[in-house]
Formats: structure tokens, C-alpha cells, sequence
């Protein structure tokens, strides 16, 4: 039997600081153990460069050192009591943290940084994909980096040189787990990602799995076969290796380990099929653990667990902090920390410091939220930027008095903003994205005024493309899409008809606000108790407008747009009639969004809040 749970404790260990020396002190919190099974498992996913921790957010302060002893503490524990720990990555390391994006070339030093983890299964998502120099980076760096454990399933690279298509790394992978002597057969996907760059081809799932090097790989005799991707645990891609796998092992235990949608999520597929996904950005590290495997390896012996007969898959979403750490571990401050995760968390310190990356911008007023706020109100980021940036920045000196809308989709912000400082590294984490400004000169009044409503409203002039308006709107609200969370309902609910009011449940005033997840698994995944936090839906897009006269409506506008959104404001364009194509597109702006975002907080958050 692998360890019943303990209830809710309390722990009280000494608390000092993270290893980020202006990471915020991690707070003591009720705790729920980790299940020990015979094969266990430590995700990350979706990390987006925050190797250094959230240096804002006391929960999530540790950083890739710390995890690094964590997973290293863990491995002896494993070893000690015979058990198998396997660490696995599912992709979109980069973008959306001034530790990779601030550097040229970006990633400088955060590819050294994250090769130090031992990690045994990693594959690719599509932020590694979207710019032809990422990808190029993940063949010569990541790849050799994780030589042997780095698997793309279903992705090829064209190398520069020769224009040769190669596969980006080995398809799959087959070994034996050291104590346990279990065979495995692990796959490393990516969900059917169209936006790449061109020295990449992403092959759907489906034409993948009719392969016949996929097809003998599911016909092999081992224990277990595991699926990593970057792939949403509730997407049709999963569902079809699932099928394909069953077909020929109707009773083989398969373990899927998500990404991409950043939410924290556990899936059941069939009583010995189980998906799991570790959450966003360093905010969770994932634990998975599996009991009951028949193993025909050499089976060593699990000192303080007893095999189960039946099979058992447990989940537990860990808070990246310190303090977690060191209750999962029995570990205090000065027997936790091992020589090479120091080492690592002095290396991002040196990083951090070379990329000037605590440089101060200017203070934010107040809290501005993506989705913990109501859209529109006062709190929220999109309404702070629709009422107070957009029409600000997107202002060209030739075209200054023309009428003008902007609309920019809601992805394109990736993070909150808090009050109070307001450094280079926060503009990275906000604005990650190398977007410019495009725009479409005296595009008629009527035609343009039509864009917002149907890129938010979607519906069927997108049906018949791969252009599906929800991918404008950031990864955390495909779990709307994927029915897996039922959002609040936000003050201006039009385009939102139809969704369920999720219950607010009663907050516990002594816990710090964090995820409260629900899964297929229950409500008790989570390995730290929080206070609930509001989730809402928010739009695809917004907009806002400049120079329009007071009462009559124009007869033309320039219509200004962030150029991520370039496609689908064309198809939107022809469903009213209008006959626009690429060569009607113009560069708006020179600069980079980014950087016309930091330009306007420089200016317009003046003062000094740094303590
Ligand atoms: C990819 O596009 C770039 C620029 O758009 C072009 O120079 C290059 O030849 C293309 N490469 C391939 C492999 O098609
Ligand atoms: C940490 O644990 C070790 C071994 O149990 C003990 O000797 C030491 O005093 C503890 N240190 C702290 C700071 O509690
Ligand atoms: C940590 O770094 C120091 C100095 O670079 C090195 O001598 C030492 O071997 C490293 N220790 C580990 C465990 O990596
Ligand atoms: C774009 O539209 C113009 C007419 O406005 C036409 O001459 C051109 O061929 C079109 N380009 C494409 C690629 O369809």
C-alpha cells in the first residue's frame, strides 16, 4: 500500500530566504505529503523563463537551483527506500521572463541554467517554435544539451545549411528504471501547433501515429508507456494516441504528462491511463505517482512502500517555494540546499545581474490583473490598456489625425502586474513578444468596426480554417474552452453568454490566496491549502480607439493591429466584404510592442517606491 495521506498539518520549520537573495521569505502554509509510489515523477512545464522564482510572490521564490536540490534530495530518498524518480520537461522554456528574453541572443545564459537539472524525458511546445533563431537554438543547444532524454515525436527541423528535413531529436525512447527495473516506451509530442516559424514542420498527431515507427513502438513488450507533449491533457491529440495505443495494448498502464493550457489538470482516460499537468511559469513542479506496475525487470525491493496488486496513480501539484521544499524533503535550511543547486542559484544571480534585470522603470499604481479581475474594471490590465496605452503608443507621426482603432488579442500579455516596482524584468514577464504594430490605411468605417465583435465572437468564418479566434486569448483560458473551469462571469458579459458563474467559496482568512484546483481526481491536489482566487473570462481581443471626431463616425480609419493577429484580421476583413491581402499591410510602428510599453511606463509611472 503506498502511504495513506496525512490530514492537513501544520508545519513549522524555520523560514529564511530563497536563494534569489530579493526573493520574498516563503510563508508557512498547511501541507499535504507527497504519496510515495513505486515510479515517481517531477514535471515542470510551460516555465517560460522563470528559472530565477517569482521574486514578487513569496509562493513561488525558489528558483531552478532550489528545484534542483529538491529533485536531487528526492532521488536519494527514492534510492534509499527503492523506489524510481523520473524528472520530466514538456516544453515552453522560453519566452516570457527577462532571464531568456533580455539577452541577445536571447537565452544566453538560461539554457546554461536549465541544463543543469538531470531531466530524463523533454520535448518541445510552441514558444521554442514561433522565431526561426529559438528553434535553431533548441536543435544546437537543448537537444544535445538533454541528448538521449530530448524526444520529438511528432516535430522536424530543416537544417540551414542544406535544407535538409531531419527529425529534431530521437522520436522515442526505451529503457529500464534503475530500482525497479520497469520498461519503458516514452513518446515527446506537440499538439497540431501551426504558427511556426519556417525551419520547423510540426506533422499533425494524427498523421503521426499512422507511422510505422509509431505503429511497431506500441507493439513492444514493456511496463509502461509514457506520452510527454505539449499537448492539453483535453485536446482531440491526446485522445488519438490514447485510442492508438489501446488498440494494441488494451491493458498496458500509460502515464500522459500535459501542457501548454498552464493550468494544474489530472486526467483519467481509462482506469490504467492517466494524464497530469504541472501548471505555468515556476509556480507549481508536479508529482506523480504510480504503484501497481507489473514489472518483468529485474523488481527491486521497496523498503518502506509495499507493492500494491491493484494499480494506483496519485498527483500532487507542489507550490515552488522553500518551504515546501523542505517539508517534502524532512530538510531544513542548512541540510536542503546541495552544492550544485547552490551553485545553479548563484549562476542566476550573476545572470540576472548581467542582464541589469532589476533596473527600475517606474512604480505601478496598482494591482492590474489578467483574468483576477473583471474585464472591463478598474483592475483590470486590458482595461488599463485599452483606456490609457494602446491608443498612446500606437501613434505614427505621418498619420497622427487620421481616425484610428487598435485592437491587440488579450495573448499578448502574459502576467499581471503589481503595485509597486516596476523593473526591465517585469516589462519581459508582461511583454514577452517581439510584436510590432501593422496597420491597413482607410480601411472603411463599417468594415472596420466589425473586426472586434467577430474576432471575439468567432463563429463561422473561421470554421473552415485553422484560425481559431480563442487562440488570441491567453493559454489559461482554454480551460474555459475545454469546459475544465467554469469562469466568473465578468460586468460586460456579451461575449461570454452561456457560461456557468463558478461558486465563490468561503476564504479562510489565514491562507494566503493561490490555486484551489479541482480535477478528474478531486480537490485535494494541491499540496499547499490557499484562499481562493477569481478567475474570469476575458475577451480574444480589445481595442481602443484615437482621433475619431466626436459625433459623426469616420468614413475611413487606419486600422492599427498587433501583427501576431495579422491572419485572422484578414479573414475577418473578407468576411465583410472588404478584399485586403498581405500586401496591403504596413509597418505602423518600428519599435517592438515591448519596448513602446516600457517607453509609456517610464514616462507615465514616474516616482519611487523601491524600499
Ligand atoms: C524561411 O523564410 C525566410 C524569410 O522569410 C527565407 O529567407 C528562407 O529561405 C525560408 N526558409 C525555408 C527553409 O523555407
Ligand atoms: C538541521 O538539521 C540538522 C540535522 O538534523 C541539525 O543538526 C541542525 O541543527 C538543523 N539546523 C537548523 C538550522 O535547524
Ligand atoms: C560549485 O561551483 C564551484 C565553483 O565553480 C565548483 O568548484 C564546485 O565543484 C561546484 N559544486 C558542485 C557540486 O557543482
Ligand atoms: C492583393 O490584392 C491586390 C489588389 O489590391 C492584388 O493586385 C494582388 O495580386 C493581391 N495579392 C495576393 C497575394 O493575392
Amino acid at each position: 500500500m503506498a502511504k495513506q495521506l496525512l490530514p492537513w498539518t501544520y508545519v513549522l520549520l524555520s523560514l529564511t530566504a530563497a536563494e534569489q537573495p530579493s526573493a520574498p521569505k516563503p510563508v508557512a502554509a498547511p501541507m499535504r505529503p507527497l504519496p510515495w509510489g513505486q515510479l515517481n515523477f517531477l514535471q515542470t512545464t510551460d516555465t517560460h523563463g522563470w528559472h530565477a522564482g517569482h521574486l514578487q510572490e513569496s509562493q513561488y521564490s525558489a528558483d531552478w537551483g532550489d528545484y534542483i536540490s529538491f529533485a536531487e534530495r528526492m532521488h536519494q530518498k527514492a534510492d534509499e527506500i527503492g523506489a524510481d524518480l523520473l524528472l520530466v520537461d514538456t516544453g515552453d522554456r522560453v519566452e516570457g521572463n527577462g532571464l531568456y528574453d533580455a539577452s541577445k541572443p536571447k537565452g544566453r545564459y538560461d539554457y546554461d541554467i536549465f541544463k543543469e537539472q538531470d531531466i530524463d524525458i523533454i520535448c518541445t511546445g510552441n514558444h521554442e517554435l514561433y522565431q526561426a533563431d529559438a528553434a535553431a537554438r533548441e536543435y544546437t543547444q537543448t537537444v544535445p544539451n538533454f541528448k538521449g532524454k530530448y524526444l520529438a515525436s511528432n516535430l522536424d527541423y530543416i537544417k540551414p545549411d542544406t535544407g535538409e528535413r531531419i527529425p529534431m531529436a530521437q522520436r522515442f525512447r526505451k529503457f529500464t528504471t534503475k530500482n525497479q527495473g520497469i520498461r519503458v516506451l516514452a513518446f515527446g509530442f506537440l499538439f497540431d501547433f501551426t504558427g511556426n516559424a519556417n525551419n520547423t514542420i510540426v506533422q499533425p498527431v494524427g498523421k503521426t501515429i499512422e507511422e510505422k515507427w509509431f505503429q511497431d513502438a506500441i507493439r513492444e513488450d514493456v511496463d509502461l508507456f509514457i506520452v510527454i507533449g505539449h499537448v492539453t491533457l483535453h485536446g482531440p491529440e491526446y485522445k488519438a494516441i490514447f485510442k492508438a495505443i489501446r488498440s494494441q495494448k488494451w491493458d498496458t498502464p500509460i502515464q500522459f504528462f500535459g501542457g501548454h493550457s498552464h493550468i494544474r489538470d489530472f486526467a483519467k482516460y481509462d482506469s490504467k491511463a492517466y494524464g497530469f499537468q504541472s501548471g505555468r511559469y515556476m509556480e507549481t513542479v508536479g508529482w506523480m505517482s504510480i504503484d501497481g506496475i507489473k514489472s518483468k525487470g529485474k523488481k527491486g525491493d521497496l523498503k518502506e512502500l509495499e507493492l500494491r496488486s491493484d494499480m494506483s496513480f496519485q498527483r500532487r501539484y507542489i507550490d515552488n517555494n522553500l518551504f515546501g521544499y523542505r517539508y517534502h524533503t524532512g530538510l531544513n535550511e542548512s541540510t536542503f540546499p546541495t552544492g550544485h543547486g547552490q551553485n545553479v542559484s548563484a549562476s542566476i544571480h550573476k545572470a540576472r545581474k548581467a542582464l541589469n534585470l532589476d533596473y527600475f522603470y517606474g512604480c505601478a499604481p496598482k494591482d492590474l490583473w489578467m483574468s483576477r479581475a473583471p474585464y472591463p474594471s478598474d483592475n483590470s490590465l486590458y482595461s488599463w490598456l485599452e483606456k490609457e496605452v494602446l491608443a498612446d503608443v500606437a501613434t505614427n507621426p505621418k498619420r497622427k489625425d487620421k481616425p484610428r482603432m487598435v485592437i491587440f488579442n488579450t495573448g499578448g500579455m502574459r502576467f499581471d502586474i503589481f503595485k509597486g516596482t516596476f523593473t526591465r524584468d517585469s516589462t519581459y514577464i508582461v511583454s514577452p513578444f517581439v510584436s510590432t504594430l501593422k496597420y491597413i490605411k482607410d480601411v472603411p468605417f463599417k468594415a472596420a468596426s466589425q473586426m472586434l465583435p467577430l474576432l471575439n465572437n468567432g463563429g463561422p468564418i473561421f470554421e473552415s480554417t485553422e484560425l481559431q479566434p480563442w487562440q488570441l486569448a491567453p493559454p489559461e483560458q482554454l480551460a474555459i474552452h475545454y469546459d475544465i473551469i467554469a469562469p466568473q462571469l465578468s460586468i460586460q458579459d456579451s461575449f461570454i453568454s452561456g457560461a456557468a458563474q463558478a461558486p465563490l467559496l468561503s476564504s479562510s482568512p489565514d491562507l494566503v490566496p493561490g490555486y484551489t484546483t479541482k480535477d478528474d481526481a478531486g480537490d485535494d491536489g494541491d499540496d499547499t491549502l490557499h484562499a481562493p482566487i477569481s478567475f474570469y473570462k476575458i475577451p480574444n481581443c480589445i481595442q481602443a480607439t484615437a482621433s475619431m471626431a466626436e459625433k459623426s463616425d469616420p468614413e475611413t480609419v487606419d486600422l492599427v493591429f498587433i501583427d501576431f493577429i495579422q491572419p485572422w484580421v484578414l479573414t475577418a476583413l473578407q468576411f465583410t466584404g472588404q478584399t485586403y491581402n498581405n500586401s496591403h499591410v504596413e509597418n505602423y510602428r518600428p519599435e517592438i510592442f515591448t519596448d513602446l510599453l516600457a517607453g509609456w511606463i517610464k514616462e507615465h509611472w514616474r516616482g519611487d517606491c523601491r524600499s
